[in-house]
């Protein structure tokens, strides 16, 4: 066995929401593991100071607009993240977003936006890089889950249904595009403080109870993903498709106290 297996020198990856949170931490850890980058947002201007970042480690990175709301933005995407690089070997499907409300107040547009954004948006994203990869008979597709991939949750209900259907889209397309070389799994992140959960660790009480419920009793870390993004890019994970991996501190096992 060789640590080369994670060695991913060569490799072009593209991760979709690079502008901030774990599109960044995900992206960086590709980075120092040897990939060249496609990073997307919808303000290509967000995207400065991360393109920096990544040049001054000595890899190529391409900033690139892409509105997954948009089919034809995210044709737009492919088409150029190909023929700038001449082939895409990975790709991180990790924009998207969330509307906290009670299900009673849950409106038609609200349901739209997070299930096009994080499902139908996803799903064209990895159609649109597919169609690239299917050619050379290699690919790396990893869809950004969450612990609301395996469970509910009151107050986001749009979100777990479209946390829900990533696993399910994740199979099936493991299932589909594995004759092609192409391997399909779901890296379902626990509670990371980012812009999407400012509202929750901006509560104390609320961090305290995290805590208290995360085995690992404390919350996770920018470099708590690297490991798991690495090895599902590379050829470590060469025999592994259709899964989801949770990288959560094992708040998915159901640590509910069960004693007093
Ligand atoms: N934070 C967590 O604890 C956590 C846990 C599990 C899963 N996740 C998931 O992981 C991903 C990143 O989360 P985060 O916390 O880093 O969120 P974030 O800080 O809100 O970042 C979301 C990213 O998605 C991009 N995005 C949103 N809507 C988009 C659209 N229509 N088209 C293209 N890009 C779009 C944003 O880009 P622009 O606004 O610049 O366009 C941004 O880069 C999300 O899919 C989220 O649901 C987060």
């Amino acid at each position: 066995m060789s640590l080369n297996l994670f060695n991913l020198t060569g490799k072009i990856a593209i991760v979709t929401g690079a502008s901030r949170g774990l599109g960044q931490y995900l992206a960086r850890a590709l980075a120092l593991a040897g990939a060249d980058l496609v990073i997307t947002s919808r303000t290509l201007e967000s995207l400065q100071e991360f393109t920096a970042e990544i040049e001054s480690l000595g890899r190529r990175v391409l900033p690139l607009a892409l509105d997954v709301g948009n089919h034809q933005s995210i044709q737009e995407m492919a088409e150029a993240a190909y023929s700038h690089y001449g082939k895409i070997d990975i790709l991180v499907n990790n924009a998207g977003c969330n509307v906290r409300k009670p299900a009673v107040d849950v409106s038609w547009d609200d349901w739209n936006l997070v299930l096009n954004t994080n499902l139908r948006g996803g799903f064209f994203v990895a159609q649109a890089v597919a169609k690239k990869m299917i050619p050379a008979r290699y690919g790396r597709i990893i869809n950004i889950g969450s612990v609301t991939t395996v469970a509910g949750y009151a107050g986001i209900t749009p979100y777990c249904a479209s946390r829900g259907g990533v696993k399910q889209m994740t199979m099936s397309l493991a299932d589909d595009w594995g004759q092609h070389g192409i391997t399909v799994n779901c890296l379902a992140p626990g509670w990371f403080k980012t812009a999407q959960t400012k509202v929750l660790y901006d509560n104390e009480e609320w961090v305290d109870y995290l805590i208290d419920r995360i085995p690992l009793k404390r919350v996770g870390q920018p470099h708590d993903l690297d490991g798991t993004v690495i090895f599902l890019a590379s050829d470590a994970s060469a025999y592994m498709t259709g899964q989801t991996l949770l990288i959560d501190g094992g708040i998915s096992t159901g640590a509910t106290k069960a004693t007093v």
